[in-house]
């Protein structure tokens, strides 16, 4: 057919992939990068900030990107079935390339810490759900075991293949800007996403296709910032739920990426987080999730590290959707017009006419 054939078809040049690979794709990529015309005019000094959308991947974020990667992979490898420990998003992104490839999907969730989205996800595309009383830390702890004792494919970002994947949304930004970003602004949970940016700048730079790279900007919710902090968080907690992390993963590549590429970390509040996400969807039209709101609550805090005329992505990582209690917490009910009667009188009346 017609139209995107999916990251891996697009990127086979740059990827670990053959004609022996059977291809596990949902079209995954090409998401838009929108420009932040608020935001934009807030900062001034002709700073341009742009929006990789990655919320419009197929199941609602960027692990997408990784898992048509791991999961191909995974059966070209002959695996049954996948494992992985989640805050949702990766759970979510399993559940629905494992169906689509043909294997089991097992999910390690701490209970009642995911959006409601995302477990309805993982649900409806028929993964077995793990609830633990724990948190992510812990279940990942579980997962590796688990890998390694038996027959089942680990999936989260451990697996080499999901950065693999993720360094795409690299290449795309490259392309749709003509060159690299000066700054790239992204929330950091396990690290795995930053890392597999930098990857994808540094491919692209190696080949000529951009002619700088970018400073990486790392965000982390402050109740779970160990990469700012450089301690373990045994009771990480934060509202941005998909980045409640405390051990992360990807710890030494995060550092290296950070000293490889000039960038910062910094940590947030769950209240300028919460900022972020509501100036996004009220301001610019643009409904992330909290945790991938991080990353323009970070930009803002940092602003007057901005080099004047700077072009700068924040990534969004996930769609807003995905968590609509925190949506409605925030949004309140303000606007919320409830029983009103069927008629045009009463409807006129609350519109103020
Ligand atoms: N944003 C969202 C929406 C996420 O779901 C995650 C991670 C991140 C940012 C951070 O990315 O871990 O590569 O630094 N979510 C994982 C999950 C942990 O299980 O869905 P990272």
């Amino acid at each position: 057919p017609n139209g995107w054939p999916g990251l891996i078809c697009r990127y086979a040049d740059y990827l670990p992939v053959t004609d022996q690979t059977p291809i596990v794709t949902l079209h995954e990529g090409n998401t838009p990068l929108i420009p932040a015309i608020a935001l934009s005019e807030r900062l001034g000094r002709n700073i341009k900030v742009l929006l990789k959308y990655d919320g419009l991947n197929p199941t609602g974020s960027f692990k997408d990107r990784g898992m048509t990667m791991a999961i191909s992979k995974a059966k070209e490898a002959g695996s049954k079935a996948v494992i992985c420990a989640s805050t949702g998003n990766t759970s979510a992104a399993a559940a629905a390339y494992a169906k689509r490839g043909g294997m089991k999907a097992f999910v390690l969730i701490p209970d009642g810490k995911i959006a409601l989205g995302k477990l309805s996800q993982a649900l409806i595309y028929g993964a077995e759900v793990i609830a633990i009383d724990g948190n992510f830390d812990q279940a990942l702890e579980i997962v590796r075991e688990m890998s390694e004792k038996f027959p089942i494919t680990l999936v989260n970002s451990v697996n080499p293949y999901r950065l693999e994947g993720q360094k795409t949304a690299a290449f795309e930004l490259v392309e749709a800007i003509g060159d690299a970003p000066d700054w790239l602004c992204i929330p950091m949970g396990n690290a795995g996403n930053i890392t597999a940016y930098w990857m994808g700048f540094n491919q692209y730079y190696a080949s000529g296709k951009a002619k700088k790279l970018p400073k990486m900007m790392g965000f982390q919710a402050a109740g779970s910032a160990p990469l700012v902090t450089g301690q373990v968080f045994t009771k990480p907690e934060t509202i941005a739920t998909a980045i409640r992390i405390g051990n992360p993963a990807n710890w030494a590549k995060a550092l290296n990426v950070r000293a490889e590429s000039g960038g910062a970390f910094h940590s947030v509040t769950d209240v300028e987080i919460l900022a972020a996400y509501k100036f996004l969807a009220g301001e610019e039209g643009v409904f992330c999730e909290p945790a991938s709101a991080a990353s323009v609550a970070g930009l803002l805090k940092v602003s007057d590290q901005i080099p004047s005329g700077a072009t700068i992505v924040c990534v969004l990582t996930g769609n807003g959707i995905k968590d609509p209690d925190t949506a409605i917490a925030c949004a309140g009910d303000e606007k919320l017009h409830k029983g009103v009667s069927p008629d045009i009188t009463s409807v006129a009346k609350v519109m103020g006419f």
